[in-house]
């Protein structure tokens, strides 16, 4: 069985991001893959502080919830990284949780990730042009590959402010479900 974890970086628990994230996670559900879900906000995840102990030790020496959430990614076969646009860019509760993902990369530029792990990154966005931020994304996705992530897809959501935004989208939300069923492992159409 397929494992997929959801870290939701919106400080809305029931936002637009989190609607998204839903509709692929539901599709990979329905294909029997186990879901797991965390909202990044309500979590007690600190910064980085750059003290470097995980390149020596293996693994970060913070005791906070990114314990889990490391124990989480090493073990889930496909990783949902969810995201509203802020300021151009991934929200800070995500990227607090990125940056804290360093103990991964080993010395020599090697990774402690087992290869083959999928990320998806699911973004929704104000403004309807979903082109504007994807190399944004692009540039975040293959940080992600040299961090030792085995491949990675966007998912952008654009002119969304509330559910309906989202729910009245046919095309993206079955592009959704493709993304789904990709990290649910299979085949892709069209691709
Ligand atoms: C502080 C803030 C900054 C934002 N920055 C952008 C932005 O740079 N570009 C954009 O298209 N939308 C931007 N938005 C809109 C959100 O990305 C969009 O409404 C998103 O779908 C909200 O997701 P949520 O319901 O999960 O919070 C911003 C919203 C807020 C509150």
């Amino acid at each position: 069985m397929k494992k997929v974890v959801i870290l939701n970086g919106s400080p809305h628990e029931h936002g637009c991001t989190a609607a998204l994230a839903d509709v692929v996670s539901k599709e990979a559900a329905d294909l029997g893959a186990e879901v797991k879900s965390y909202y990044l906000n309500g979590m007690n995840i600190n910064s980085c502080q750059g003290c470097r102990a995980c390149t020596d030790k293996g693994q970060c020496i913070q005791q906070d919830d990114m314990r889990e959430i490391f124990d989480e990614i090493a073990s889930a076969d496909g990783i949902i990284f969810a995201t509203p646009v802020y300021m151009w860019q991934m929200s800070a509760q995500l990227k607090t949780a990125v940056d804290r993902l360093l103990p991964f990369l080993r010395p020599g530029y090697t990774t402690s990730l087992e290869p083959g792990k999928k990320v998806l990154l699911a973004a929704t966005q104000g403004r309807p042009d979903t082109d504007l931020f994807r190399h944004y994304f692009e540039h975040v996705g293959n940080n992600l590959l040299f961090l030792g992530f085995g491949s990675y897809k966007i998912l952008i959501a654009g002119g969304t402010r509330q559910h309906e935004d989202l729910t009245n989208q046919t095309e993206l939300l079955e592009e959704a479900r493709h993304m789904g069923r990709w990290l649910a492992n299979e085949p892709f159409a069209n691709s």
